[in-house]
């Protein structure tokens, strides 16, 4: 039997691409103008940081990193996000040193080995952004408008900002504790999963599929947020409102990684549920620290590609279509055309062909099919002569142009096209 891509990982195909470059080019394009500056950080790094960032008791790193011993013995893991990498790369690099604010953005796949269905897979693209190195709510502001205004830009609606605050280390105790005594009383209802995360992370539990409904009457972060927390949260809601940013409080937003503190969110397609998340993110502002860096907050998010690709209008083709189609009849005019062929190609002029030689009817056949604005048909009068029949494919004009003048010619034709 021929051999498969693995389960949960999917090929791009070129019949594919032009949403993902659009989509790609359309967040380059909006991070730049607000003051981002892409990096690119290893695809694979060493388990630890992963288990440190994350958190170990995750199910991101309890159960869904892909994670191998590489030939010197070193744990080494497949990224399942970016954040990590990113600030790793910030503290090793001394970013802090250069501005106040560094304001980074990145693309590429992650690995989790979850349990594979449709927008959920193994290997998929994220697209993030994180700001280091202030902790004022403007930024927060910042990163929401600019996620909102990214799906602006293409066009995506019917989306659902979440949003909630998570607390610092001064206030999160005492929610974990009074979210412990809540538990307490429904232990023995819960999952096998929940009954270890009580013990383990207990905020996790309010995350859980399988439980989800017990918690209804749960007691929430924001009623226990400290005074700072408070009116850090405070501060994000008014300026989401100032900005005309619709959006939702789900005082029930618990994010699977443990990094966060204070504002999180989610943007979500219609109604909850995990594989309607499109986008997510929140402040982490002891993540630098935790990992060995000096205390810098941050705030990010990252969007999931093939969830925001889903919800994508397929954008106009017509840039992937040539410019001309060369229908060289014969072996003489196939020879004949070869530097022509590559004179348009070098010059920007999209051109295809397919050196067979074969006749007029099924070169024009192909022609058409290309999409191609013009054709150009070298024939053996055409070669004769040394001009070819140019045709205009729409108006279906043709017109008798010397070989030598055809990229010039075409150039300004084209010009006047676009
Ligand atoms: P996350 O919520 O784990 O956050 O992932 C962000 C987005 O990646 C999700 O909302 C979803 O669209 C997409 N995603 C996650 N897992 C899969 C999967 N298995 N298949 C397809 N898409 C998926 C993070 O990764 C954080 N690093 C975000 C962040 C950046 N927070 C601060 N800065």
């Amino acid at each position: 039997m021929s051999i498969q891509a693995i389960k949960g990982v999917k090929d791009i195909l070129p019949d594919d691409i032009a949403a993902w470059q659009h989509l790609e080019a359309t967040a380059r394009k909006l991070f730049e103008d607000y003051g981002f500056a892409e990096i690119r950080v290893p695809i694979f790094e060493y388990t630890e940081l992963f288990a440190r960032s994350i958190g170990a008791s995750t199910d991101i790193v309890e159960k869904e990193m892909y994670t191998f011993e590489d030939r010197d013995g070193r744990k080494i893991t497949l990224r399942p996000e970016g954040t990590a990498g990113v600030v790793r790369a910030f503290i090793e690099h001394k970013m802090y040193a250069d501005s106040q604010l560094t304001k980074l953005y990145y693309l590429g796949p992650m690995f989790r080995h979850e349990r594979p269905q449709k927008g959920r897979y193994r290997q998929f693209y994220q697209i993030g952004v994180e700001a280091l190195g202030i902790d004022h709510p403007h930024v927060d502001i910042e990163v929401l408008a600019m996620l909102h205004a990214l799906f602006e830009r293409l066009g995506v609606t019917g989306l659902t900002l979440q949003i909630n605050s998570l607390g610092d280390a001064a206030c999160r105790n005492a929610y974990r504790d009074a979210l412990k005594k809540y538990l307490a009383g429904k232990l023995s209802s819960l999952c096998t999963d929940c009954q270890r995360r009580y013990e383990t992370n207990p905020l996790r539990v309010l995350d859980c599929k399988v439980d989800a409904d017990k918690f209804n009457d749960s007691p929430v972060m924001l009623d226990y947020l400290c005074g700072p927390c408070k009116a850090h949260f405070e501060t994000v809601e008014a300026g989401l409102k100032r900005l005309g940013i619709p959006f939702e409080v789900n005082t029930r937003l618990v994010r699977g990684l443990d990094y966060y503190t204070r504002t999180t969110f989610e943007l979500v397609m219609g109604h909850m549920g995990a594989q309607n998340t499109v986008a997510a993110g929140g402040r982490y502002d002891g993540l630098v620290q935790e990992i060995g860096g000096p205390a810098t907050p941050g705030i990010g998010f990252a969007l999931g590609v093939e969830r925001v690709i889903s919800l994508m209008k397929p954008p106009d083709m017509a840039s992937s279509r040539p410019a001309l189609y060369l229908a060289a009849l014969g072996p003489e005019a196939v020879a004949l055309a070869l530097p022509l062929i590559h004179d348009l190609k070098s010059s920007g002029i999209r051109t295809e062909t397919d050196y067979t030689g074969s006749s007029l009817k099924s070169q024009m056949k192909k022609a058409d099919k290309s999409g191609a604005t013009y054709t150009l048909i070298i024939g053996e009068q055409e070669m004769k002569t040394g001009n070819a029949i140019l045709r205009n494919m729409q108006t279906k004009e043709q017109s008798e142009i010397t070989l030598a003048s055809v990229v010039e010619e075409l150039k300004k034709k084209l010009a006047r096209v676009s």
